[in-house]
């Protein structure tokens, strides 16, 4: 079993990698973290469009602009860490999916122009916090869903979250012990 745990927690202090780490804390296997912030990856640029285009046509798998569609489509779980930020996620995660979504190695097209997933994974977890109450999922964990659904066929999604945690008076410590605790229930 092989998870790959995608961490794009920015803090030193993070609540949401805290989270993450407990949720990690009971998986079995092998688990590889990745963390697009440290990485510094930036988003696609035209040289790099134009490399990625090449090797996918050639189908040079084993070429380094591949590498992390080719990491992410052969994890048996994928595990996201993401604390909410502007109602999303932090810049580093977009960045890391415009280097995942690749047609022929994470995703491709049917003869009807339909996308099918080609990802290993059937499960991918989906961790957050914010300062407040997340107004809307759409462009945080939903985006990823949709990611999920039509591009990579992968079906069975957790999400996590702790709210609030920067307004005044919340027990932050209590907050998170409530997801933990929900974490805890779903691997019983
Ligand atoms: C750049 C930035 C943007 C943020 N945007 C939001 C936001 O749109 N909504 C919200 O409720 N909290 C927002 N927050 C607060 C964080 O979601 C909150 O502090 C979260 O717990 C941070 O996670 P961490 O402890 O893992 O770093 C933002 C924080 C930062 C630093």
């Amino acid at each position: 079993m092989k998870t790959l745990f995608i961490n794009t927690c920015v803090r030193e202090e993070s609540r949401t990698r805290k989270l993450a780490e407990h949720y990690l804390a009971h998986m079995e296997g092998e688990i590889i973290e990745i963390n697009p912030v440290k990485e510094g990856l930036y988003g696609l640029d035209w040289d790099m469009l134009k490399e990625r285009d090449s090797a996918l046509a050639k189908k040079e798998f084993d070429h380094p602009v591949l590498a992390y569609a080719c990491q992410f489509a052969e994890a048996d779980q994928i595990v996201i860490a993401a604390p909410y930020w502007d109602l999303s996620f932090p810049a580093a995660l977009k960045n890391y999916i415009e280097r995942v979504n690749c047609v022929g190695i994470t995703f491709d097209y049917d003869e009807q122009g339909r996308p099918f997933g080609m990802c290993k994974a059937k499960k991918l977890v989906y961790i957050t916090t914010a300062g407040g109450y997340i107004i809307d999922d759409a462009f945080g964990f939903g985006y990823i869903k949709a990611l999920c659904e039509n591009f990579y066929g992968i079906h069975d999604l957790s999400y996590y979250k702790a709210e609030g945690l920067d307004l005044p008076g919340t027990d932050i410590e209590g907050t998170l012990q409530t997801v933990m605790r929900q974490m805890d229930a779903a691997w019983q």
